[in-house]
C-alpha cells in the first residue's frame, strides 16, 4: 500500500513542565521538564510527538509521490514508519485514515494560511462543560484571578507622560444613542416564552438576510447585508437553533440569505434541543433558556477563495462574525430583546450536530436571542458607576 507524507506540518519545541508518574514515583515533583518536539498537522484534531529521527524521514518522504512499506522501512526502518503512520503524519489508504486523508484533501483544496489552518483545528474544543466546572467550584472568580495574577491591566491607558489632556466636544445625543444604550448581554431568558415569527423573521432578515448583490465579474457576486464583510463576500452562514419559536418544529435549520427562508436539516424535541445548545455553549447555563441560537460559521473556501493563502484572511473572519454579532446585539436591542454572543462554544459537537465539514466550514461563535426574565438572576452589566462627561 502506497504511503506518503502529511501535504503540511508544524513543529513547536515543547518545554512546558507536565505531569509524569514516574518522577513522582521515584521521589520527585511529579512533573517531567524535558522539551519535546510536537508536530502539529491541520488534518488532525491535536498534536503529535516526534523524535528527531521521524522529523528526518518525514523530510525525506514525498507528500506527492508514494513509496511502498518495504521501501521507506529499508530506508528508516520498519517501527519508525508504523509509528508515523499510526501519528498520522504519514498516510496511507487504508479505511482507518480515511477521515485524515479527506481533511488532508481540504489543507490541499482550500487555500489557507498554514499557520490558521492549524490555529482552527487545534483551537477546537470537546466537551467542555463550564456549567460542570462551576459547581466543582473549579472556575476562577475576578477575585481569584487578581489573588493569582495582580490586578488587571488600566481600563484607560496613557501613552505619554504628564501631557496635557485635550477635551473634546460634547457628543451628540439622538435616537441612536438610546438603542445603543439599551444594548447588552443578555443572561437571563425567560424560560416560559417563545419568540415571535415576526421577531425571529425580523432579526434573521435584518443580520443575515441579503439586501442586494452586484455583479463583479461572472462568476463573482458581491453580496450586502446591514453588516460589512471582507472582500463583499458573507462567508459567514447561520445556522438556527430552535428551542420555543412560534410556528417552527424545535430542530436545526439554516438560513438562506438570499430568499429569506429556513431550510430545516433535522427536527427534534424541546428537551433534546435544550440538551444541545447546553452542549454547543460549553455548558453556560445562563444561556439554556434561550428560545433560539444561531450559530455563525464561516464558509472558508468561499473566503479564502478570494484571500488565497493570506496572512490577514483569518482575522477577516472573526471580524465578519463580529460586525455581524454587533448588528444582531442592536436589532435585538431595537425589538427590546435579550441577546447575547459568545466563542466560547465546543466546535466538536456543533461540526457534528450541523455536519460541518472541518476546514471547509467552521463553527466561529453562536448568538442567541429572545424575550427576557424580568429580574436577574445571573450577572449582567447593570448598576453601572456611571462615567459622565463634563
Ligand atoms: C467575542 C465575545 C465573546 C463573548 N463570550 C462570552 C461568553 O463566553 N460568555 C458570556 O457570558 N459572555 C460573553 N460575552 C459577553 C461579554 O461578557 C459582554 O459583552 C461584556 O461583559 C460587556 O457586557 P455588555 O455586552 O452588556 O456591554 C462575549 C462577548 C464578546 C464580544
Amino acid at each position: 500500500m502506497p504511503i506518503r507524507r502529511c501535504i503540511q506540518l508544524m513543529i513547536e519545541l515543547d518545554a512546558e513542565p507536565r505531569f509524569a508518574l514516574e518522577s513522582l514515583l521515584s521521589g520527585g515533583d511529579g512533573l517531567d521538564r524535558t522539551p519535546r518536539w510536537m508536530a502539529y498537522a491541520a488534518h488532525l484534531d491535536a498534536p503529535v510527538q516526534v523524535t528527531l529521527d521521524e522529523l528526518k524521514a518525514l523530510e525525506a518522504i514525498s507528500p506527492d509521490s508514494p513509496g511502498e512499506l518495504s521501501a521507506l522501512s529499508n530506508e528508516h526502518g520498519e517501527s519508525l514508519v508504523l509509528g508515523l503512520l499510526e501519528k498520522g503524519l504519514l498516510l496511507n489508504d487504508s479505511e482507518q485514515h480515511a477521515r485524515w486523508r479527506e481533511r488532508e484533501q481540504l489543507v490541499r483544496d482550500v487555500a489557507w494560511w498554514p499557520p490558521a489552518a492549524i490555529a482552527m483545528t487545534h483551537g477546537r474544543w470537546s466537551d467542555v462543560d463550564i456549567g460542570a466546572r462551576n459547581e466543582r467550584g473549579l472556575m476562577m472568580s475576578s477575585q481569584d484571578m487578581v489573588d493569582a495574577f495582580g490586578s488587571a491591566p488600566e481600563a484607560e491607558y496613557r501613552r505619554t507622560e504628564n501631557s496635557e489632556t485635550l477635551a473634546l466636544s460634547k457628543p451628540k445625543n439622538s435616537a441612536f444613542n438610546e438603542l445603543l444604550a439599551k444594548r447588552k448581554t443578555c443572561r437571563n431568558f425567560d424560560p416560559d416564552q417563545t419568540i415571535s415569527a415576526e421577531d425571529l423573521a425580523t432579526m434573521l432578515h435584518r443580520v443575515w438576510g441579503a439586501i442586494g448583490t452586484l455583479e463583479l465579474a461572472p462568476g463573482a457576486v458581491a453580496v450586502k447585508k446591514n453588516s460589512p464583510a471582507g472582500g463583499g463576500l458573507h462567508a459567514t452562514e447561520a445556522y438556527v437553533l430552535v428551542q420555543r419559536a412560534e410556528g417552527l418544529r424545535p430542530g436545526i435549520y439554516h438560513y438562506l440569505p438570499m430568499r429569506h427562508a429556513l431550510e430545516p436539516m433535522h427536527f427534534s424535541s424541546q428537551e433534546d434541543m435544550r440538551t444541545l445548545m447546553y452542549q454547543c455553549v460549553a455548558g453556560q447555563d445562563w444561556f439554556q433558556d434561550v428560545p433560539v441560537m444561531v450559530v455563525m460559521a464561516a464558509r472558508f473556501d468561499r473566503l479564502f477563495w478570494k484571500y488565497r493563502r493570506h496572512t490577514k484572511a483569518w482575522r477577516v473572519v472573526h471580524l465578519d462574525v463580529g460586525h455581524l454579532s454587533q448588528t444582531m446585539y442592536l436589532s435585538a436591542a431595537d425589538l427590546g430583546l435579550g441577546a447575547f454572543v459568545t466563542a466560547a462554544i465546543n466546535d466538536h459537537a456543533v461540526e457534528q450536530a450541523l455536519g460541518l465539514q472541518t476546514l471547509k466550514e467552521g463553527a466561529i461563535a453562536i448568538v442567541g436571542f429572545g424575550p427576557r426574565l424580568p429580574v436577574n438572576t445571573t450577572m449582567e452589566l447593570d448598576n453601572l458607576t456611571p462615567i459622565g462627561i463634563k
